[in-house]
C-alpha cells in the first residue's frame, strides 16, 4: 500500500460507563478524519479498546455480581453495538486488560526504570478497613472543611473548594459506610520532571499541539516544576501487577494509553504485520484525538512514556472541546444525557454525524446540540439540498440511463471537481464545518441547475411525443436525449457532494452506489463524471427528522438512567493525579475582535465611579426590542433607574431581580424615549443574546465602590 502511514485513535472509553452522546463526538470526528484519509487512498488505520482497569470497575463488578473479566466482557460487546450503530469503523477494537497490552507495559516500565525516572515514596491515603482496600478520592464523601457542605466528594466540593480526603470532616467510605482509617502505603512515582526539558521543547516546537494546549500547558504546568506521577497502587487493584514491585499494580492511567499499542499489536497479529513497523517507526504519523479533560495525560506523561521507550511520538494530538446540550451540561433530569442507544432507538445516526461534523474546528472550544439547530440543519441541508438533488432526478434517469457523453453543464461539474484540494485541507485540518460549507455551496449551485432546466418539463414532454402518434422518432429521441442530458448532469453533481461527504455521511455514500451502480472508490472520483450506466430505482436515501422522535428520545432519557448514575460519569481520577479543575483553553478571538485601548493613568479610572448596585426591579419595555427596565439599589434608599440592552439575553427579567451587578454610578443621566437613564450596567459580548451581566463575588455590598 502507498500513501502516508497513519495510526490514528480516540481516547479508550471506560468500561464502567455506556457510551453518550458527549463521547460520540469525539468518536464520530475521530471515524470522520479516518475515513477521509482511506478515501484520499492513505496507509490510514484506526485502533481503539476499552479502558478496563481501575477501582470502578471492581466496584461495578461487584454491584452486578459478577468478576471483572465477565464485566468488562458484557460492557465491551455494548460499547461495539453502540459504535457500530453510529457507523464507526475501527481496525482494531482491543482492550487494556490484553497480553498485548500488559506486555508493552513491561516494556516501556523496564526503560522509564533504566532511564532512572521511578522513585518510590510511603504516601498516606484513607484505607477502608471494611472492604480492605483504599479508597480513591472519589470514593470518599464527607463534610468540606471550607464552607461546611456534607456530602461532598474527598477531592472538592460544590462550593469550588480543592482539599486532600484526610482534610475532609467526618469522612465515609462510600463503598461500605465505614469511618476510613489513614493508612501508609508504598508507591511507586515517574519523576516526569527529570523530562521537562524535553516536554517543553516538544511541546513548544512539535507542531503535535493547538496554540491554545501550547499556551495552557506553559502556563499550568510547564512553568514550574512537574510534581512525580504516582503510578502504582497497592493490592488489591484491578489491573496488571509491576513484575518488579509484588503486591503493587500501575494505576489505570498508566496502562490505559499503553492500550493504544495493545490494540495495534492484537491487529498486526491478525494481519499479517509488525507492531514495530507501526510504533517504533519514525515514518509513520501518530494521531490521537482526545477530549481536553485529559490534556495532561496525553501532553506530558504520554510523550514521556514514549520517549523514554524509543516509541515514536504522536505528529498531532487533537484536542476537543466538551458537549453541552441547549447550552447547559448534559443532564438526566432534563433528559439530555442521552445515551447511543436511545438515540439510534429513535433517530437516524446519520443525523448527529452530520451535525457534528457542522460543528467540528479545530479549536478546543466546547460544542453546543440544540436538537432544534440539529433538525433545522439536516432538513435543510441533507434532505432540502443534497438527498432533493437526487430525488427530483433518479427516477426521470431509470428510463434514460446515462448519457455517453457528458452534457455541457456550463462549467458546473469542473467547478465541483476544482475544489477538491481546498476540501481535503479542510477536513485534514479537521475543520469539518468549513468544508461542508464548500461542499453545500456545490449543492446550492447543483439544484438551481435542476430548477432552471426542469427535468418534469422535460419528462412530460417526451412522454407527450411517445404518447402522440403524428410525432417522428427522431423527434421523440431528441426529447429523451434532453432529459437524458439533464439527469445525467444532476446526478453526477450529486455524487460529487456524495463522495465530498462520504467521510461523515457513509450511509448515504452507500445509497448512492446502489442508485448508480458505481462504487465510490477514491476521492478523486469527483474528477470523472460516471457515464453510459444504467440507474436504479431510487429509494429513500433520509427522511426528514421526525419531531416525535426527539420528543421520545428526550423522555426515554429521563428514566433509562438510574438514580445513582451521577450526571457526569467522572473519569477515575486521584487528587494526586491533577489540580481537581477542568482545564480551560480561552480563545484569542474577543481580543482580537476588540482590541485594546490605550494606557490610561489612574486618575483617568478614577474618574468613573463604578459600584456594587443590587437589582430591585426588572421588567421588558414592550415598545423597545432590546431594553430592560431596571431598578438598581445602591443600598439605604438610593435606587437609579436605568434602560439596559440585555432584552435578547436575558429574556426573563423576574430571574435577575435580587442579583448583584457591577453599575457606572456617575454617568451623566439620559432622558430617552422610555424614561430617564441614571447610569449603566456593565456588561460583556458582542450584543444581542451574547451580552453577559457581570457579577461581585459573594460577600460584595450595594454601594461598594470598585477600584
Ligand atoms: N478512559 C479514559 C481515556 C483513556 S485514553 C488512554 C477516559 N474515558 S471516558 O470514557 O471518560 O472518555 C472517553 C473520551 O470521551 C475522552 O476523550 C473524553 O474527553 C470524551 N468525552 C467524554 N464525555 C464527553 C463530553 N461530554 N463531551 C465531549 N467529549 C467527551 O477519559
Ligand atoms: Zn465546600
Amino acid at each position: 500500500m502507498s500513501g502516508r502511514k497513519i495510526l490514528v485513535t480516540s481516547a479508550l472509553p471506560y468500561a464502567n460507563g455506556d457510551i453518550h452522546i458527549g463521547h460520540l463526538v469525539e468518536y464520530i470526528q475521530t471515524d470522520v478524519w479516518v475515513r477521509f484519509q482511506k478515501l484520499r487512498g492513505e496507509n490510514c488505520r484506526y485502533f481503539c479498546a476499552d479502558d478496563t482497569h481501575g477501582a470502578a470497575i471492581t466496584i461495578s463488578a461487584k454491584k452486578k455480581g459478577v468478576t471483572e473479566e465477565e464485566f468488562i466482557a458484557e460492557v465491551k460487546k455494548a460499547h461495539l453495538a453502540d459504535f457500530s450503530g453510529f457507523g464507526i469503523e475501527f481496525d482494531n477494537y482491543g482492550s487494556t486488560n490484553s497480553p498485548q497490552t500488559r506486555r508493552f507495559c513491561n516494556f516501556i516500565w523496564e526503560k522509564i526504570r533504566e532511564a532512572g525516572l521511578i522513585a518510590e515514596r510511603e504516601i498516606e491515603q484513607l484505607f477502608d478497613p471494611v472492604e480492605g482496600r483504599f479508597l480513591a478520592d472519589r470514593f470518599v464523601r464527607g463534610t468540606c472543611p471550607k464552607c461546611g457542605r456534607k456530602d461532598q466528594y474527598g477531592d472538592s466540593c460544590e462550593c469550588g473548594a480543592v482539599y486532600s480526603p484526610s482534610e475532609l470532616i467526618d469522612p465515609k467510605s462510600a463503598l461500605s459506610g465505614a469511618t476510613p482509617e489513614l493508612r501508609k502505603a508504598k508507591h511507586l512515582f515517574v519523576e516526569i520532571e527529570k523530562a521537562h526539558e524535553f516536554l517543553s521543547e516538544w511541546v513548544e516546537n512539535s507542531g503535535a499541539l493547538q496554540p491554545e494546549v501550547v499556551n495552557y500547558l506553559k502556563g499550568q504546568f510547564l512553568s514550574d516544576a512537574l510534581f512525580p506521577w504516582d503510578v502504582s497502587r497497592p493490592a488489591p487493584y484491578f489491573g496488571f501487577e509491576i513484575p518488579d514491585s509484588p503486591g503493587n499494580y500501575w494505576y489505570v492511567w498508566f496502562d490505559a494509553p499503553i492500550g493504544y499499542i495493545g490494540s495495534t499489536c492484537e491487529w498486526c497479529e491478525k494481519n499479517g504485520e509488525r507492531v514495530e513497523d507501526w510504533w517504533f517507526n519514525p515514518d509513520v504519523e501518530i494521531h490521537h484525538f482526545i477530549g481536553k479533560d485529559i490534556t495532561y495525560f496525553h501532553t506530558l506523561f504520554w510523550p514521556t512514556s514514549l520517549k523514554t521507550a524509543g516509541l515514536t511520538l504522536p505528529k498531532k494530538v487533537h484536542i476537543h472541546g466538551f458537549l453541552t446540550v441547549d447550552g447547559e451540561k448534559m443532564s438526566k433530569s432534563k433528559g439530555t444525557f442521552i445515551l447511543a442507544r436511545t438515540f439510534l432507538k429513535h433517530l437516524d445516526p446519520s443525523y448527529l454525524r452530520y451535525f457534528f461534523a457542522t460543528k467540528t474546528s479545530s479549536r478546543v472550544d466546547d460544542l453546543d446540540l440544540n436538537l432544534e439547530e440539529m433538525e433545522l440543519k439536516v432538513n435543510a441541508d441533507l434532505v432540502g439540498v443534497v438527498v432533493n438533488l437526487a430525488s427530483r432526478t433518479a427516477k426521470f434517469a431509470s428510463a434514460t440511463g446515462l448519457a455517453d457523453v457528458y452534457p455541457d453543464d456550463g462549467g458546473l461539474f469542473a467547478e465541483a471537481a476544482s475544489k477538491s484540494e481546498e476540501i481535503a485541507a479542510d477536513y485534514e485540518a479537521r475543520d469539518f464545518g468549513k468544508a461542508i460549507r464548500t461542499i453545500l455551496e456545490c449543492g446550492y449551485r447543483a439544484n438551481q441547475y435542476v430548477e432552471n432546466n426542469a427535468p418534469w418539463t422535460l419528462k412530460k414532454e417526451w412522454t407527450n411525443l411517445e404518447k402522440d402518434e403524428n410525432a417522428s422518432q427522431e423527434a421523440r429521441d431528441a426529447a429523451k436525449k434532453k432529459l437524458q442530458d439533464v439527469v445525467t448532469v444532476s446526478l453526477n453533481l450529486f455524487r460529487q457532494i456524495a463522495v465530498y461527504l462520504a467521510p461523515v455521511l457513509p450511509d448515504l455514500a452507500k445509497k448512492t452506489e446502489e442508485l448508480l451502480n458505481t462504487k465510490i472508490e477514491s476521492w478523486d472520483d469527483v474528477q470523472r463524471p460516471i457515464l453510459g450506466s444504467s440507474v436504479n430505482e431510487y429509494k429513500h436515501m433520509m427522511t426528514r427528522v421526525p419531531k416525535e422522535g426527539i420528543q421520545e428520545m428526550i423522555e426515554e432519557s429521563k428514566d433509562s438512567l438510574k438514580p445513582e448514575q451521577s450526571d457526569q460519569q467522572a473519569p477515575e481520577l486521584d487528587g494526586s493525579q491533577t489540580t481537581g479543575i477542568a482545564p480551560w483553553f480561552d480563545s484569542a478571538q474577543p481580543l482580537e475582535d476588540e482590541p485594546m485601548s490605550e494606557t490610561i493613568t489612574i486618575d483617568d479610572f478614577s474618574r468613573i465611579d463604578l459600584r456594587v448596585g443590587r437589582i430591585v426591579e426588572a421588567e421588558q419595555v414592550k415598545e423597545a426590542r432590546k431594553l430592560l427596565k431596571l431598578k438598581i439599589s445602591l443600598g439605604g434608599t438610593e435606587t437609579r433607574q436605568v434602560f439596559a440592552g440585555i432584552k435578547a439575553a436575558y429574556p426573563e427579567p423576574d430571574k435577575l431581580i435580587g442579583r448583584l451587578i457591577v453599575f457606572v454610578a456617575n454617568l451623566q443621566p439620559r432622558q430617552m424615549k422610555f424614561g430617564l437613564s441614571e447610569g449603566m450596567v456593565v456588561a460583556a459580548g458582542p450584543g444581542g443574546p451574547d451580552v453577559f451581566l457581570t457579577f461581585p463575588d459573594e460577600g460584595a455590598k450595594p454601594g461598594m465602590r470598585l477600584h
